[in-house]
């Protein structure tokens, strides 16, 4: 441990410089990109719109209310019993300590907040690294070998900074599943020894590129525990590269704006980039957000480049040295073809993934979908910036029920005929008690009502001035024209399969109530918001028409001890301290699960459980802890498995190859490498029962 580098965080957050280099392309340095004045713009053409929505909204409240499903009502008081939990200070491992309470499926001794370099986990559980960062997977692919790594090796080998994750079952195959992961992006110092990042050689700018994208490996349970392993050259196993092809699909697929010189078809595209969350079909594919793509791309020339972020000189990886696609000085059409949601069908090997236009382009944290109650499907999706915008799509097709191949096909279309829609919130409060220090109103909520703006349906554009292909191209703009919402960083969103309300991780926003910034409102209360909160929305799932919608915040993330915190209510003394919750699950109890990035408490990232209905709504409990550096994703929370991406371990300003600053997950001597784990009971029993 000795050459370990002390906690350094040189970012606005918890955040180590070295991840906003290599993750976003230091996205919070730069200037926001959204500096539209949406307001009076969104007015006018909404205008028209949000009066009816608003009725409208209300009366979902209502119906929902009498059918006692998806209506925000207030939580339930938390019974006397609730409180006796041990709060955050709580030491596992105590030896007269009761067995834990919580919430079904949240009942274990929480972890307390730490920086040890290990992946911390509750009391009588136990864990194993799945699968790392170069592991074979493909025939072929040779073992890992940090100082004789290839290109080649790399594109059948697992890859870099894995992030979301989704298991699929596997039928016939006894305690196998499809593990599908998402690779968001390269970190050249902590991957190459001696890496120079003014010079980069071809073969690393290739690995780079083969360390991206997707994997698709089979993974193995032990008998008996919860430990799994992946199958090494299963035929299902595939990676999916920054240079493997992608169709585009959808309205805008054609487009003049999507074509370029390698591709006059605008349909056919090479790779897919940082990808970071995702979401699980019901219908068995996989969904993956391409999220800061923007940072691949050098020398960008137009307004729209500037919307997206992407920079006006060269980029941090130099990668337009290599291929001109990445130069828009050269191919100014080429960054279009990135910042989509991209569909897998992680049980076809040979299929070629899609770009699904139809679900707009913008810096696509997650995508995941649940369906109305006539079978359609609606996809929520965050656009992880500050100051932009939460997205849904709704199919205007059923999803069709079994595996027959006609059903599969026709279920693999369901994504490319819809509306897509944008929200805006407003609070129900008096402006003038949103002080922006994360003070409850007198009404004792941050809450409202909200309206879903549609933006295009098909190839039928509502935005004026725009086409469809340009709102499905230039999304943000749209969201501009409409005045949608601007948001603290809208990252994950999951539906509740049990609810059917939907929570949005907003992860924070640094800039929030800055000179020239948007200041706080409602559903954004804190200004200068370093941890972030949770917004809960009621949905009419009866009514895949409505665009009405009730929100409220369920969470205002920080330490328990500062008054800018809520817990749907809970009391605060029996919660975990969280910050910058980023990507959310449920399990099967009805109970979200939240990872975080760059927590700005001082602690290391981590998992947390959370109920979301019942006497204990809002009692938040830490379930795990990551490694030095390292950043909590991809959450999948089953029955007797819990399964993280332990993503950017060691990334800490000053590491490098050399200097490491973690030791994660080998020890001394060995290279620190992003990596699966998986977490169980000793005993055999479900997860927090
Ligand atoms: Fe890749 Fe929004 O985090
Ligand atoms: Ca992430
Ligand atoms: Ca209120
Ligand atoms: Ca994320």
């Amino acid at each position: 441990m000795r050459n370990l580098l002390p906690f350094i965080s040189s970012h606005p957050g918890g955040r180590s410089a070295l991840t906003c280099r290599f993750r976003c392309g230091d996205a919070c340095f730069k200037e926001t990109p959204n500096t539209s004045d949406n307001e009076y713009a969104g007015d006018i053409i909404a205008g028209a719109v949000s009066r009816r929505s608003m009725m409208r909204a209300a009366a979902v409240v209502t119906v929902a209310t009498a059918a006692g499903t998806a209506a925000l009502t207030g939580p339930s008081a938390p019974q006397a019993e609730a409180v006796a939990l041990a709060g955050h200070g709580h030491q596992p491992g105590h030896p007269h300590k009761p067995a834990p309470s919580g919430a079904r499926g949240l009942r274990f001794s929480p972890v307390a907040p730490n920086k040890d370099d290990k992946v911390t986990i509750p009391d009588g559980y136990a864990q194993n690294v799945v699968i790392r960062w170069g592991e074979p997977i493909l025939r072929g692919a040779p073992a890992f070998n940090p100082d004789k790594q290839t290109a080649k090796a790399q594109a059948g080998q697992f890859g870099y900074n894995n992030d979301f994750l989704s298991l699929l079952p596997l039928r016939g195959e006894r305690g196998r599943q499809v593990m599908v992961a998402n690779h968001e992006y390269t970190d050249e110092i902590l991957m190459f020894r001696g890496y120079d990042p003014a010079n980069p050689t071809r073969e690393q700018v290739e690995i780079a590129w083969a360390a991206h994208g997707l994997s698709v490996v089979v993974v193995q349970e032990e008998n008996r525990t919860g430990k799994l392993g992946p199958v090494n050259r299963h035929p299902l196993n595939r990676r999916l590269t920054a240079t493997s092809e992608f169709r585009m699909t959808g309205p805008a697929a054609g487009s003049t704006l999507l074509r370029t010189s390698a591709d006059r078809s605008g349909r056919k595209v090479l790779g897919t980039l940082n990808n970071c969350a995702g979401g699980t079909t019901p219908w068995g594919t996989t969904l993956h957000g391409e999220e800061n793509f923007n940072q691949y791309f050098a020398n960008g020339t137009t307004d729209m480049h500037k919307r997206y972020g992407i920079g006006t000189s060269a980029t941090e990886r130099k990668w337009e040295r290599f291929d001109r696609r990445f130069d828009l000085a050269k191919e100014p059409n080429e960054a279009n073809r990135f910042g989509w949601v991209v569909e897998l069908d992680p049980y076809d090997p040979d299929s070629t993934p899609r770009k699904r236009t139809a679900l707009g382009r913008f810096k696509h944290e997650a995508a995941q979908p649940r369906l109305t109650s006539d079978g359609r499907p609606v996809v929520y999706m965050g656009d992880d910036e500050k100051f932009d915008y939460l997205y849904k799509f709704v199919s205007s097709k059923r999803m069709k029920k079994g595996n027959s191949r006609a059903a599969r096909e026709h279920n693999l279309t369901l994504l490319d005929e819809g509306t897509l829609y944008v929200a805006k919130l407003s609070g129900d409060s008096p402006v003038t008690e949103i002080d922006g220090s994360g003070k409850l109103p007198d009404d004792g909520e941050f809450d409202g009502s909200g309206v879903w703006i549609p933006l295009a349906t098909g190839t039928t554009s509502h935005v004026p001035g725009m086409t469809a292909d340009e709102v499905y191209v230039y999304t943000r703009l749209a969201g501009d024209k409409v005045g949608a919402t601007k948001m603290d960083r809208p990252e994950d969103v999951e539906p509740s399969p049990r609810t059917g309300r939907v929570y949005v991780a907003l992860t924070n926003n640094s800039d929030r109530g800055k000179a020239g910034k948007p200041g706080a409102d409602e559903a954004n209360p804190r200004n200068s918001n370093k941890h972030g909160q949770i917004l809960e929305l009621a949905e009419n799932w009866d009514d895949p028409t409505s665009d009405g919608f009730a929100w409220r915040l369920f969470l205002v993330a920080g330490d328990p001890d500062d008054p800018a915190t809520y817990f749907a209510g809970f009391p605060k003394e029996s919660v975990s301290p969280i910050s910058c919750p980023d990507n959310v699950a449920f399990d099967a109890h009805g109970n979200l699960w939240i990872s975080t990035d760059g927590n700005a408490l001082g602690s290391h990232d981590g998992l947390f459980g959370v109920a979301t209905h019942g006497d204990r709504r809002g009692e938040l409990k830490q379930f795990l802890t990551v490694p030095a550096g390292a950043e909590t994703c991809g959450p999948v929370i089953q029955d007797r498995r819990v399964l993280v991406a332990v993503q950017h371990p060691g990334e800490i300003d000053g590491a490098s190859v050399e200097k490491p600053a973690s030791v994660w997950p080998d020890g001394p001597g060995k290279i620190v490498r992003p990596s699966v784990v998986a977490v169980w009971r000793k005993d055999g029993r479900d997860i927090g029962v």
